[in-house]
């Protein structure tokens, strides 16, 4: 067998194979971002003069949002998916909606990985996604229709959790239960059918495929489901025949992708090939780390990437954090730095922040420190990667949530207990704005020296680089002071 180490030499910008030796040969230039520029003409001096080359090896770079979900991760993992061969989701649901927008229109993915939009890339849905396979037929027949051609190259793990019907159900209508306590889910059975795995009972793709265990998945699972919904929800139940006809039909569709994952992903790597996981949520929405119980059901920090799609965690190259340059969140829990007042709305209107997947109001305050510091710890950040500093035109004061106050004592660290999170007051730093507008740049240097300041303060606070930028909503519009897909690449 192959060692993990070797693969085939293949073309990668002359450019980023300089950067990968300044990045040897230099390390300390990292250290600051004041000192970017350095490695920037270092690496394209080199390329100039040398031809440098690497042996291109193996990467497996996990992308996660380090907020509540909504951060850009789409728009980041289709940028550079450019440079991947394989992108995988490893856990969430049609809870998610990333936004990805090209000379070709507007894309919102809810399960299908943000990669897809590139001709030979293969995108998989790995086990701990959990399917609505209506959802994801929907999706795949847009895709069609926008004349992207899908074909074999989406792969689906035959081990995934199924979506059912009375999941949603059960989600719609313990969150109706809970009147003010609740959740604000998504309402598309996330929580539900992520009980059922937990509980054994779960329905997963590859039962789709055998009509015998389907009927009597469903069948076993109805008698309690429906004496669930029917006396404590007093909704109506749901028959087998219906369930078992849709189900049945949806696995035959789907039947051409549903595989074994984990072994396509192997051979990727055999082959030296670059691996991107693609986080849905975001560290604060995670089941175990999050704001608890305000989450989601699944395990979307990185640690989730394995266990979500069967690689083990040797095999991580790097984890790159999306991050917005503010702080948003959709849906109920604590959110210490949240401003009602004229300037958060001025960030959801210019930030257009309106939920992908479900179009409520996102929620908008002032980036956070001590949410970011846990991000990063939690995660194992290699880099970040900031979005919509665009919005930030034109803001006078841009504060930064440097630690919170409770009964008069400081914490700089993210408290477990959610009653103190509530109770937290953010401890802030103001830093002066720029007027210019930051839209659509694609160069470090041509930032505002304001921006270049928070940056660098954001980068000093979290002791993590940035290694891109985002100004736009656009494929295009963004920094990249170096690309962390080609830079995990294992050596
Ligand atoms: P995701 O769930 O993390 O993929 O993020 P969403 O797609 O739900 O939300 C991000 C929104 O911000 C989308 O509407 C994107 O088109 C948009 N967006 C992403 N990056 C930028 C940026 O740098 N500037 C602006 N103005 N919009 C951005
Ligand atoms: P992406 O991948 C933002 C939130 C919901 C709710 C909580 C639980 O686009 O970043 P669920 O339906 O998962 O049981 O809801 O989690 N939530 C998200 N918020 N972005 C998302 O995904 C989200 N997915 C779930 O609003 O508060
Ligand atoms: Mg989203």
């Amino acid at each position: 067998m192959l060692s993990r180490d070797w693969g085939p030499v293949k073309k990668i910008g002359c450019q980023e194979r300089a950067f990968s030796l300044v990045d040897k040969l230099w390390p300390e230039t990292y250290d600051s971002h004041s000192k970017l520029w350095l490695n920037h003409w270092q690496g394209f001096f080199l390329s100039r003069v040398f031809v440098v080359r690497v042996e291109e090896t193996m990467a497996a770079l996990v992308v996660v949002g380090s907020q509540w979900g909504d951060e850009g991760k789409g728009k980041i993992v289709d940028l550079l998916a450019k440079d991947a061969d394989v992108i995988v989701r490893y856990q969430g649901g049609s809870n998610a909606g990333h936004t990805v927008i090209t000379d070709k229109g507007t894309f919102i993915f809810h399960l299908i990985p943000s990669g897809i939009l590139y001709r030979g890339k293969v995108c998989a849905l790995g086990n701990g996604v959990a399917i609505d396979p209506g959802g994801l037929i929907e999706e795949l027949d847009r895709l069609k229709v926008n004349g992207i051609p899908v074909g074999k190259r989406f792969v689906i793990s035959n081990r995934a959790h199924v979506i059912m019907p009375y999941h949603k159900a059960i989600d719609k209508a313990a969150e109706q239960a809970k009147g003010a306590r609740r959740i604000g889910t998504t309402g598309r059975g996330i929580g539900p059918a992520y009980v059922d795995k937990m509980a054994r009972v779960g329905i997963r793709m590859g039962d789709l495929l055998n009509p015998d265990v389907l009927k009597q998945k469903v069948r076993e699972n109805l008698v309690e489901i429906n004496a669930f919904l029917e006396r404590i929800y007093n909704t109506d139940g749901f028959t087998v025949e219906k369930i078992f006809k849709d189900y049945q039909a949806y696995g035959e569709r789907l039947r051409p992708h549903i595989t074994d994952v984990p072994l396509i992903l192997e051979r990727a790597f055999q082959r030296g090939e670059a691996v991107l996981f693609e986080g849905a949520q975001g560290t604060h929405l995670d089941v175990d780390f999050g704001t608890y119980p305000y989450v989601t059901s699944s395990s979307s920090c990185s640690g989730g990437a394995c266990t979500g799609s069967g690689v083990g965690p040797t095999t991580i190259t790097g984890v790159l954090g999306v991050t917005k340059a503010y702080t948003t969140r959709v849906g109920g829990g604590p959110f210490p730095t949240e401003l009602t007042n004229e300037i958060g709305q001025m960030l959801m209107t210019r930030g257009n922040e309106y939920g992908s997947t479900t179009g409520r109001a996102r929620r908008c305050g002032w980036l956070d420190m001590v949410l970011l510091r846990y991000a990063v710890r939690i995660n194992g950040l290699t880099s970040l990667a900031i979005t919509k500093l665009d919005v930030l035109d034109g803001c006078k004061e841009l504060k930064i949530c440097t630690g919170y106050r409770y009964q008069g004592k400081l914490h700089k660290e993210m408290p477990a207990d959610l009653q103190v999170l509530a109770g937290c007051e953010p401890v802030y730093e103001r830093w002066s704005g720029w007027t210019t507008d930051t839209t659509g740049l694609k160069s470090y240097r041509a930032l505002p020296s304001a921006a270049k300041r928070y940056l660098a303060r954001v980068e000093e606070l979290t002791g993590c680089r940035i290694d891109m930028i985002s100004t736009g909503s656009k494929r295009e519009d963004t920094i990249v002071v170096r690309n962390p897909l080609i830079r995990s690449r294992k050596r």
